[in-house]
């Protein structure tokens, strides 16, 4: 039976720029079920093609050059529009006999997708449970719910409690749409589909890690919701811990959602947890010079826009192994990257070898943008007697495989129509990672320790976050 797919909060922002010209994307190169329905449901007063009118403007804008008016108009006719309030029992009483209507009073496998407010989340999942819908004896009932899922350990706890008083954990995809993008899905590809990388992937032969996701942006018109967040809740909890699981966990034994999800939850439990003195030493917080007088930021603000902190992974893998991760928005350029920084090796035998070799023996993923992987190593200059330097191996991907990548709720959305939970975080994972975060948010608000940096938009984080580093003996790696 094609599957129903229902988007409360419908004619907001994310809607009309992600999902829908996702669906629409899936549809056009002939991934989505025939026969699939896409519903909206918010209060706004539509008719089905008042909305349909207004996402086919959204989707050209959002899609761009490949957006084709014939065949958004074949789209547009499994689109529908059900106006209604979250908060009125009665309306999902008539959303629950409109979905029947339009499935025909057949059993179809229903997606409802929580693209709204996140205080919505508990009012709908409980009028989801009070109306039958969440009810999947005949057919399978999904529930997606974006980011940010909690704003800390207790209110995800709440979260997860009310949404399991309603839904399996089977049926909760809770999405990071980090872990749709291509390349996040090809850490895993790289590290368990080869065998050259696995061997050395240990505390016998890293050095460090750094993962930094830098946004060139400021934070603009999300300015209110940010300034509540910050960096670690907006960046760090979520998907920065995701691609430290991903960098760091062990191979499942099987591709599958379970599988996975256990080996990447053992990673957060092996966090070695941040206390008072580690939070001192071992975070880092900064803010963006501007900041304060952006619309809806308090003019006092003191909300980190910048953060860069230092993880131990305590288990057989990773001992000694310092993760170093670092975000933040109006830096120098737009790039995520995750670089594994082998060991020196243990005997300079050439009398020209540069100072530092560490900066060989590197290996960069980069996750975007001008997605690829390049692996420095040094080599010998010719002609010129022992004298090396530093040469890269580059995989691009644009290159490689000549076509555009997808966007990430693509195929995070096409995984939740089929089922497919892998790259959605578990209950346990989120609670894990607010665990990890929590006390570092607790201890920014009690101490001025560390101290609240100011930088200037357009470089790579204070001045003072590149001295941390190298007091470590390290660098990071700033190349857009
Ligand atoms: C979102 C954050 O989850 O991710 C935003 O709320 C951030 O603040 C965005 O800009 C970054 O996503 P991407 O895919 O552009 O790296």
């Amino acid at each position: 039976m094609p599957p129903t797919f229902v988007i409360f909060g419908a004619s907001g922002d994310l809607t009309s720029r992600k999902l829908i010209p996702a669906l629409y994307k899936l549809f056009v190169k002939g991934r989505l079920p025939s026969g699939v329905r896409v519903v909206g449901f918010s209060r706004s007063k539509f008719s089905h093609d008042q909305w349909r009118e207004s996402l086919a403007e959204t989707t050209a804008e959002f899609v761009g050059d490949g957006f084709d008016k014939g065949k958004w108009t074949e789209f547009a006719g499994h689109i529908y529009y059900h106006p209604g309030d979250i908060g009125e029992a009665e309306d999902f009483a008539t959303l629950a006999s409109f979905l029947s209507e339009v499935e025909e009073g057949k059993p179809c496998p229903r997606v409802y997708y929580l693209s709204m407010a996140p205080r919505f989340y508990e009012p709908a999942i409980q009028q989801l449970g009070a109306s039958g819908l969440n009810d999947d004896c005949d057919c399978p009932r999904r529930v997606v719910i974006e980011k940010p899922f909690g704003t800390d350990l207790e209110s995800a706890k709440r979260l997860n409690e009310s949404v399991h008083e309603v839904f399996k954990e089977q049926q909760v995809y809770r999405i990071d749409h980090y872990l749709g993008k291509e390349t996040v899905q090809n850490l895993m590809v790289l590290r368990f589909a080869n065998t050259i990388f696995e061997p050395i992937w240990n505390r016998n032969y890293v050095d460090h890690v750094q993962i930094t996701v830098a946004e060139e942006v400021e934070v603009g018109s999300r300015a209110g919701y940010y300034d509540s967040a910050g960096v670690m809740r907006d960046m760090v909890q979520n998907h920065l811990m995701q691609l430290v699981m991903i960098s760091a966990m062990e191979a499942p034994v099987r591709y599958d959602a379970d599988a996975i999800r256990n080996e990447k939850v053992k990673v957060l439990h092996a966090i070695r947890p941040l206390d008072e003195r580690a939070i001192r030493k071992d975070t880092f917080r900064a803010q963006y010079r501007g900041y304060t007088a952006c619309e809806g930021v308090e003019s006092t603000s003191r909300t980190a826009t910048f953060s860069a902190l230092k993880l131990w992974i305590d288990n057989w893998r990773w001992q000694g192994v310092p993760f170093y991760l670092r975000s933040g928005k109006a830096m120098s350029c737009r790039t995520t990257q995750i670089v594994i920084q082998f060991r020196e090796p243990p005997h300079k035998l050439f009398a020209d070898s540069p100072k530092n070799l560490g900066e060989s023996n590197r290996l960069v993923i980069q996750v975007q943008p001008d997605e690829g992987i390049q692996m420095h190593f040094q080599t010998k200059v010719p002609d010129a007697g022992m004298k090396m330097r530093q040469t890269d191996l580059d995989f691009n991907y644009q290159q490689e495989f000549k076509s555009k990548m997808p966007e990430a709720y693509e195929r995070l959305l096409l995984d939740a129509l089929e089922g497919d939970a892998s790259l959605f975080a578990r209950a346990d994972e989120v609670e894990a990672a607010w665990k990890i975060i929590d006390p570092v948010l607790e201890g920014w608000k009690s101490s001025d320790k560390p101290t609240l940096y100011m930088y200037d938009p357009g470089f790579w984080g204070p001045d003072e976050c590149t001295e941390w580093m190298r007091e470590q003996g390290r660098d990071w790696f700033d190349t857009c």
